[in-house]
């Protein structure tokens, strides 16, 4: 009743209710049915009804041999949507949000190495135990490792403080196919904000919609579960991540289309279409990174030095930087790549002291080519 009432009002006054629309249900009874889903309705993938959380894309070599790696149960229970691994974190403090049964904490274990850590955080006790009962064999026998370098913990997304994340503790955050069951995002993504460390990154793959969705759509049980009722419409995640502080999101990859394969669910969702999206959202000190993208006559080059990547670096979908170019760049894209994690990877000429106006996205210089990936503002 009383989000009938909330809806009728947003309507009525033509006015958009930002926690009408975000709230996609009552918090804690869908929290119940979330972990009802991936505690115990789920038994392996096999059980899932949609391909919602199905990673399509191939890999790198070096995650593909990691993950070959990674104990069997570990690996039935994952449910992931993308592939939420920048190139060569090593050394980095990883944290994963709604880690699950623990892949991606697996192989991030690996690419950190020895002298990085991985964080999992979930809410979930069956997907917990899954997790932790492989830790130390795992760190300490295929990796080698003097100790465990990886563990997990029992918490909230939407509340990291209370899960033990302190402020500016983390270099990046991944998560894949979590965020969009949470029935809070707003509050997800300030906390990210608050855990990372200036320079870092939350780099996750997720499921988006190109609409809001009605209310039967956001409240069915199986639609919710499936990482599709709580979706969000793109537009709307895009404004809460600025309204966080991650002023200039930008999208790595093109888009993967989700196929719904159950007739009742498509008729419940119409017209609407899903897609399995990773983010980068970089976190700097406060209006470092601006809502437009400007000139200031920077240029930066990539030294060909990440692992894997000895020939370009990929920042986003419409900046690849090859080994030994220099590129004429915004002040943002060179933000994210000469002051974020990366920065030891990259040359930066110029800095910020003069301002030569609005930066051309459209000159064709490299690859700064405005991609319309961010949904407007920064970087087209
Ligand atoms: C679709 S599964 C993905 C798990 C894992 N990321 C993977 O790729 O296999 C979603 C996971 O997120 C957890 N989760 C959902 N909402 C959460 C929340 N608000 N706080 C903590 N964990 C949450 C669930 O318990 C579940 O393990």
């Amino acid at each position: 009743m009383k989000q009938q009432q909330q809806q009728q009002q947003t309507v009525c006054c033509g006015v958009v209710d930002d926690d009408a629309r975000l709230k996609t249900f009552e918090t804690e009874e869908q929290v119940g049915v979330v972990q009802e889903y991936y505690g115990k309705e789920l038994q392996t993938s096999d059980d899932l009804k949609t391909s919602a959380c199905c990673t399509a894309k191939a890999p790198s070599a070096r995650v593909r041999k990691l993950l070959s790696e990674v104990p069997d149960e570990v690996v039935r229970k994952y449910y992931g949507c993308g592939s939420p691994f920048p190139v060569d974190i090593r050394g980095l403090r990883v944290l994963d949000l709604g880690s699950g049964s623990g892949r991606d904490c697996y192989v991030c274990a690996g690419l950190v190495g020895e002298d990085g850590f991985v964080t999992g955080v979930d809410m979930t006790r069956e997907q917990l135990d899954v997790a932790r009962a492989h830790v130390d064999e795992y760190c300490v026998t295929t990796l080698k490792y003097a100790s465990p370098n990886m563990r997990f913990v029992e918490g909230r997304i939407e509340d990291l403080k209370s899960a033990g994340v302190e402020d500016e503790s983390v270099d990046l955050i991944i998560s894949n196919c979590v965020v969009n069951l949470s029935p809070d995002k707003r509050a997800v993504l300030k906390e990210a904000y608050r855990v990372l460390a200036p320079g870092g990154e939350m780099f996750f793959s997720d499921v988006y919609c190109d609409r809001r969705l009605s209310v039967e759509a956001k409240t069915h049980p199986v639609l919710v579960g499936e990482c599709l009722g709580g979706a969000l419409y793109e537009q709307d995640f895009l404004r809460l991540a600025r309204e966080a502080g991650f002023t200039d999101p930008r999208m790595y990859a093109v888009p993967e289309e989700i196929e719904i394969r159950d007739d009742g669910l498509k008729d419940i969702l119409g017209q609407a279409r899903f897609y399995s999206i990773t983010y980068r959202l970089f976190k700097f000190p406060d209006g470092r990174l601006e809502t437009l993208c400007e000139d200031y006559g920077q240029a930066v080059r990539y030294k060909g030095t990440m692992e894997e990547s000895k020939h370009a670096c990929v920042l986003d979908d419409h900046h690849v930087f090859e080994t030994g170019k220099w590129y004429e760049v915004c002040g943002n894209t060179a933000s994210m790549v000469a002051e974020s994690w990366m920065g030891k990877h990259f040359d930066v000429l110029g800095d910020r002291r003069t301002h030569y106006g609005l930066f051309d996205c459209d000159a064709g210089t490299g690859t700064d080519g405005g991609g319309g990936s961010s949904g407007g503002g920064a970087c087209c």
